[in-house]
């Protein structure tokens, strides 16, 4: 008998939040906990684990369906959908926000809550860290997937275990041009740079090992809410989830991947440029500005699906010079006020009056000669 295969599916979205667009509220996240509770009793998941990114409530579940499957997606619909009717009787800010469509339609995809699943053969042991960020967009994972899987000074496993020496495969989303493209590292490391530094237009989607046995190694969420809704309705503020240990990078190279603190878009109207910031869930709430954009992280080790409780993995004195570090590029950031580079170029911008200006200037734009 094939071994069963199993799904993690990590669904988020923004359904409301307190005094502003900082943190869920308990008792919307009682209410979405009730739906997916009631899924894990009729036997559709294994497991599951809530937690909030800031004003995102996040719904890790574990099952045996897949990826894309409809009954996972109805399930964590159907549950944002009760927590986002809650928002809006208790007058919570944004409330159901994310959600851009009453009824549910096959899939979450499309729909405004964002989604990164992986399905893979269980390791007898099976590490693995979900992180959640607030106040960003999916290019945000760009600099530190590409570390944690291709960058020996990141990844010392890279160099030093021969089970990671081969490299990975990256699937990379053209997320502008609606295509993708498979490319190897160490053999592809300049082309693979080439696109993922350029966070706005192309993003990581999957990390594949090349020992088929292991499968893939990592995955996104790529849903551009502006995208998909055709206007500005909120924040992408990615999700994803990275295998760890025994031929993957271990645990202590895929979390420092995040220890610069760097540069990511998303920031105050989805508008600015700001340092990502790790921190516990107790910090899990965007304050300053709005922001500085977080993540969060939870490691989770899974036998036939059944999850541990949740470290809590940037709760850490280990964290606080990052953390420090993210607070000076803060301040110096906060005193460009509205100037580019903390302002993003206005194609990129999510809120802008820039073309009403333009339009009020019209007639007195002249040529420069
Ligand atoms: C939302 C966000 C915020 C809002 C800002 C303005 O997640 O990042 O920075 O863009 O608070 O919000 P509105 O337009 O709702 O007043
Ligand atoms: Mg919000
Ligand atoms: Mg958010």
């Amino acid at each position: 008998m094939a071994p069963v295969k199993i799904t993690i599916s990590l669904i988020k979205a923004d359904i409301g939040s307190i005094g502003g667009h900082t943190r869920t509220c308990d008792g919307v996240t009682d209410i979405v906990r009730q739906t997916v509770a009631a899924g894990q009793k009729s036997g559709l998941i294994i497991d599951y684990k809530l937690w909030n990114a800031g004003d995102d409530t996040e719904i890790l579940m574990t099952h045996t369906k897949g990826v894309d499957n409809e009954e996972i997606h109805r399930l964590a619909y159907n549950a944002l959908k009760k927590g986002a009717d809650s928002a809006h009787e208790r007058g919570l800010y944004g409330a159901g926000q994310d959600l851009l469509k009453d009824a549910f339609s096959g899939n979450v995809r499309g729909m405004g809550p964002g989604a990164a699943e992986i399905e893979f053969e269980e390791r007898p042991a099976e590490p693995f860290v979900a992180f959640a960020a607030d106040k960003t967009a999916p290019g945000a994972f760009n600099y530190p997937i590409f570390r944690i899987f291709a960058d020996p000074f990141n990844t010392a496993g890279l160099v030093i275990d021969q089970k990671l020496h081969d490299g990975f495969n990256f699937e990379v989303y053209d997320i502008k041009g609606n295509k993708k493209v498979l490319l190897q590292a160490p053999q592809e490391y300049y082309d693979l740079v080439a696109l993922v530094g350029a966070t706005e237009d192309y993003v990581i989607k999957r990390v594949f090992s090349k020992d088929e046995k292991l499968g893939p190694a990592a995955v996104i969420s790529t849903e551009k809410l502006y995208a998909v809704a055709g206007k500005y309705v909120g924040k992408d503020d990615p999700v994803a989830i990275v295998r760890a240990q025994s031929g993957f990078p271990a645990t202590g190279e895929v979390l420092e991947g995040f220890a610069l603190g760097h540069l990511v878009t998303g920031w105050m109207r989805g508008s600015h440029n700001g340092p990502l910031m790790p921190v516990p869930l107790r910090y899990s709430q965007c304050t300053r500005f709005d922001g500085p954009p977080r993540i969060t992280g939870l490691a989770f080790s899974m036998k036939n699906g059944r999850l541990t409780e949740p470290l809590d993995v940037f709760d850490d004195p280990a964290w606080d010079s990052t953390r420090e570090r993210c607070m000076y590029v803060v301040d110096y950031l906060r005193r460009h006020g509205p100037f580019e580079p903390h302002r993003l170029p206005p194609a990129s911008m999510e809120y802008t009056t820039l073309p009403v200006v333009l339009d009020r200037l019209k007639s007195r734009f002249k040529p420069i000669k």
